[in-house]
């Protein structure tokens, strides 16, 4: 039944395999427990692709470690920057603290500037950013991603998180839509 309903949403082809996900992401686990070795960390994942990201990430980790998240919305307008609203904020106080944001996909960057502004004005020790997957060559807003999974080109992606119009989250690898 659900194989014949993504049949009729035909996704066309996996991009990213589950396995190239799973090394990536045991690849870049280790670089931040040996980064945050002696340094405690707060990940912030924002809602709702990074969730998958996040959870599959925290099972690596061995650091001193805690996990908020944000969920927000972005507005695009004819201006350079980005607007965004919050729908849900952190819980904890990261004035202080060496944050991690952990995001799915980084694609016009706007989200991501705008969102690093913001908790920037929060006085956190250190912000790092993670993004799992990054499109090649449509940054409007650049800023430098500390962690990149994969870079991919300009297509419509799904799964590992990623949404069309709220489904497909749940597939374990990256797909693109036909
Ligand atoms: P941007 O970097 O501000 O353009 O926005 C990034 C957000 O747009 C991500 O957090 C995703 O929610 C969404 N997004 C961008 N590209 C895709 C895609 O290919 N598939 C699904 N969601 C996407
Ligand atoms: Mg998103």
């Amino acid at each position: 039944m659900l194989l014949q309903k993504r049949l009729v949403l035909k996704i066309s082809k996996t991009l990213i395999s589950q396995e190239e996900i799973e090394n990536k992401i045991s690849e870049i686990a280790e670089i931040i427990n040996s980064k945050y070795k002696e340094e405690e960390l707060v990940v912030i994942g924002i809602l709702k692709g990074a969730f998958i990201v996040v959870s599959d990430l925290a099972k690596q980790l061995q650091i001193d470690v805690t996990f908020d998240f944000m969920s927000i919305k972005s507005y695009y307008g004819s201006e350079s920057s980005g607007q965004i609203k919050i729908i849900k904020d952190l819980e904890y106080d990261i004035s202080n603290k060496n944050i991690l944001i952990v995001e799915d996909i980084y694609d016009t960057g706007l989200t991501l500037s705008s969102l690093k502004k913001l908790l920037e004005s929060r006085n956190p020790k250190s912000i790092e950013i993670f993004s799992m997957f990054v499109k090649k060559g449509v940054s409007k807003d650049p800023i430098e991603i500390d962690y990149s999974g994969f870079e991919i080109g300009p297509e419509f992606v799904v799964g590992y998180g990623l949404d069309y119009n709220g489904k497909y989250r749940e597939l374990p690898y990256l797909a693109v839509l036909s």
